[in-house]
């Protein structure tokens, strides 16, 4: 009898975590920000949200799961550090998507869920297998085989993944044709203080 496994080498880290929920002051600070077209849906006009004291408590908490995140994905050396760069709000109607995106000149990034329906969802797509030129046509789709992955985004939910991440939003879709906009902030990260070492010449040392 012959055994054997296959088992997955370099996965990819996505961190979830749920969040308490806005109070009312907050979520009517982020659905009131000025919003303006981008390609497929709405973006705030700000790109610096979450350093508003309005939602200071939302950052308290995106920034206590990006130290976990840290630990567990990348380093448990307590000096690394990420600050959040840019932060922005996203608004989308129903009929609206998300084009694929990567975040450019950020580490980690992350979308928090302000206001969405059940039947929400963020597809996350692999660079990598996407590219290539084979099509089996898989029966299942799993991990292994999926060129791009849904997940449902449950209002007060945080997802942080790495910035090279591809990723979108399909055409949002419900019979509710009055149903409110889906809200997310989304945000960029870089790495704070001192990372690499001067002996392999990888010294970089950030403010
Ligand atoms: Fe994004």
């Amino acid at each position: 009898m012959i055994q054997g496994q296959v088992f997955g080498l370099f996965p990819t880290p996505l961190g979830q975590y749920k969040l308490p929920p806005l109070t009312k002051a907050e979520y009517k600070f982020v659905i009131g920000q000025e919003n303006k077209v981008n390609r497929f849906n709405k973006i705030s006009v700000t790109k610096s949200i979450l350093e508003d004291k309005c939602i200071a408590s939302l950052k308290t908490n995106i920034e206590h799961c990006l130290t976990e995140y840290l630990k567990e994905a990348v380093s448990s050396d307590p000096n690394l550090k990420l600050r959040i760069t840019q932060s922005w709000a996203n608004y989308t109607g129903v009929g609206e998507h998300h084009h694929e995106h990567t975040h450019a000149n950020s580490v980690i990034s992350g979308v928090y869920y302000v206001q969405t329906l059940d039947t929400d969802s963020i597809n996350f797509h692999d660079k990598e297998r996407t590219s290539y030129h084979w099509e089996v046509n898989p029966p299942e789709l799993h991990p292994y085989n999926a060129p791009s992955w849904q997940l449902s985004t449950p209002q007060d939910c945080l997802m942080l993944f790495p910035s090279y991440l591809k990723h979108s939003v399909s055409s949002r879709q419900t019979k509710d044709k009055n149903a409110s906009d889906r809200i997310s902030i989304s945000f960029n990260t870089f790495y704070t203080g001192a990372i690499g070492s001067d002996d392999g010449a990888t010294r970089l040392v950030l403010s």
